[in-house]
């Protein structure tokens, strides 16, 4: 048996083109990390930095954000606030202490879930090599 932490990592995943991304990759049997939680959302620009913070806080230790690509937004540039958003909140919690491996933001259409595998399984072995070091929000109860 590994001693090695698993990293719990949620992603925040928009439900037109990244959500589905996921699912083609689930019901093509593509490899996943299985620890890897995932949050629909309805556009990537739904997501509230609170959303990352707390997330953090109850014991993620990374959080993915993708949504759909340049142009496919359904809501026309919600991606592209998130995208402005996630490089300000990345700032924000390096400044707290949070390393900027633990997050990520992405963007995958319905059709590339070859790349959502791909994409979150590089991102579970970045959060992985982080995922030992203290997590200065974390609470001292963490999520399960
Ligand atoms: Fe997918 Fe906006 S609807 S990012």
């Amino acid at each position: 048996m590994s001693d090695t932490k698993e990293p719990r990592i949620v992603g925040f995943l928009c439900t037109w083109c990244s959500y589905t991304g996921a699912d083609l990759a689930g019901t093509s049997r593509m490899p996943v990390p299985s620890n890897l939680r995932i949050i629909r959302v309805p556009c990537s620009g739904r997501i509230d930095p609170l959303f990352i913070f707390k997330a953090f806080q109850e014991g993620a230790d990374g959080v993915m954000v993708s949504g759909c690509h340049p142009g496919d937004c359904h809501y026309i540039s919600g991606n592209l606030f998130a995208k402005r958003k996630l490089a300000v909140i990345k700032r924000l919690l390096e400044w707290v202490g949070i390393e900027p491996e633990r997050l990520h933001f992405t963007w995958i259409s319905a059709s590339e879930g070859a790349q959502y595998s791909e994409e979150t399984s590089k991102f579970a072995d970045q959060v992985r090599s982080v995922a030992d070091l203290p997590n200065p929000l974390a609470r001292t109860e963490v999520m399960s």
